[in-house]
């Protein structure tokens, strides 16, 4: 039997590409198709594409939107979890009155800031992060984007910022999907990861929010987030480190809280660990989340996964995971989970919009062997990921 999360997201397809096309600059055309992928830059032959190089982007504006039904040739097999640069990005401004401009289109690269900025002197800065996929006969889903918008829209209120309206959000991120189409990896090759990132730009020098905002939205095509692609991760329990504390902006997507856990994250990957779990800063005792993503624990018929108490990321993936597991008739609770049950779990697994759904395959706490379940958790038999959503399903993975 199969429940395809996807299908809860907005179709993009039929989407009014001619207003689009209104409200798109005519000017200037999209930047000339040199590829970045993870900082580095390449030369589009050293790009591993297949046959020929990526397709040179119109010169106009309306020639490039005649070639958005094309996909570009990269080498979609081998994405990974990079940025690449594509064609087109959407930005818009609000002052003092709290209201954003109608935004627009304007053809991917740097942003001048002040160096003044609230975002870049105190961290007034929030993002989001949400997937587009193609589906089989060609068309764009989104995956729950008002879910997102909602999300902007609580962290922003935490930051005293102001955030763009629900509906705003969502235009904009259809938008800046149709203005990347080509993008859009073929169906089953992954995914057009969007990342809209709300900064205070105004120019601030004692502590105080900004005086102006912006609103972007970039995107770019990308495969499996970890490099253990669809295999089970491991990861290792910090108990030195943590992501957040009661009162804080844990719960919240602020920026700070992912620059934060990289130090952590590196010594972990030095350890050749995939990612951190944090424990609660309190007790030091109870799982919160991972650096880049919820965490889940079956035992028998019951999902626990730790509750929303302010400290852990609302994940809109780990939300569609609780409805289709009820929905499936396991039990779901959202509690306290403690580090301990990690003994004693049947399986483990991680859900995020980057990671999707990711099984685990070992923790290890406190560097004791006795602690290292390798092979003690199994990798989750009854989830997997499917083409161009996440599936549910009972069929194992390997048959
Ligand atoms: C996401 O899953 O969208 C995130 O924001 C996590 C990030 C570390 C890639």
């Amino acid at each position: 039997m199969e429940y395809i999360v996807a299908s809860q997201g907005a179709l993009l397809a039929g989407a009014p590409l001619a207003d689009l096309r209104r409200r798109l600059p005519l000017s200037p055309p999209p930047p000339p198709p040199s590829i970045r992928i993870q900082n580095r830059l390449y030369s589009i032959s050293s790009l591993p594409l297949k046959d020929r190089p990526v397709r040179r982007c119109g010169a106009s504006l309306a020639s490039n939107y005649t070639q958005t039904s094309e996909i570009v040739d990269l080498d979609w097999d081998n994405l990974g979890f990079g940025i690449v640069q594509t064609d087109y990005m959407y930005i818009a401004k609000c002052g003092t009155d709290g209201n954003f401009s109608e935004g627009e289109m304007v053809p991917f690269g740097p942003i001048a800031l002040n160096p003044s900025s609230g975002v870049l002197n105190y961290g007034q800065g929030l993002f989001e992060g949400l997937k587009a996929y193609r589906k089989p006969d060609g068309s764009i889903l989104l995956f729950r984007p008002e879910e997102n918008a909602l999300r902007m829209r609580t962290g922003a209120e935490r930051m005293c910022m102001p955030a763009p309206s629900v509906e705003q959000f969502v235009d904009a991120v259809k938008q800046t999907v149709l203005a990347n189409k080509r993008w859009v990896p073929p169906s089953g090759k992954g995914s057009l990861y969007l990342r809209p990132l709300l900064m205070g730009s105004g120019a601030v020098l004692g502590l105080a929010p900004a005086p102006e905002y912006t609103f972007i939205i970039f995107v770019s095509p990308v495969g499996n987030y970890f490099k253990e692609g669809l295999a089970p991760i491991n990861l290792i329990v910090e108990d030195k480190f943590h992501r957040a504390t009661p009162g804080g902006t844990g719960g919240v997507k602020t920026i700070g809280n992912y620059a934060s856990v990289l130090m952590a994250q590196k010594i972990a990957k030095e350890k050749g660990y995939s990612d951190v779990l944090y424990l609660d800063a309190v007790h030091k005792k109870y799982l919160e989340e991972v650096s880049s993503c919820n965490i889940f624990v079956i035992k028998g018929n019951v999902i626990s996964t730790p509750a929303i108490k302010g400290t852990i990321l609302p994940g809109i993936t780990r939300k569609s995971i609780i409805d289709v597991a009820l929905s499936k008739g396991f039990q779901v609770e959202e509690r306290l989970v403690s580090v301990d049950e990690l003994l004693d779990a049947d399986e483990v697994f991680c859900t995020g919009t980057a990671v999707v759904v990711s099984p685990v395959g070992s923790i290890t706490y406190q560097g004791k062997s006795d602690f290292t379940l390798q092979g003690g958790i199994r990798a989750p038999r009854r989830w997997r990921r499917g083409p161009a959503a996440v599936y549910f399903t009972d069929e194992s993975p390997d048959g």
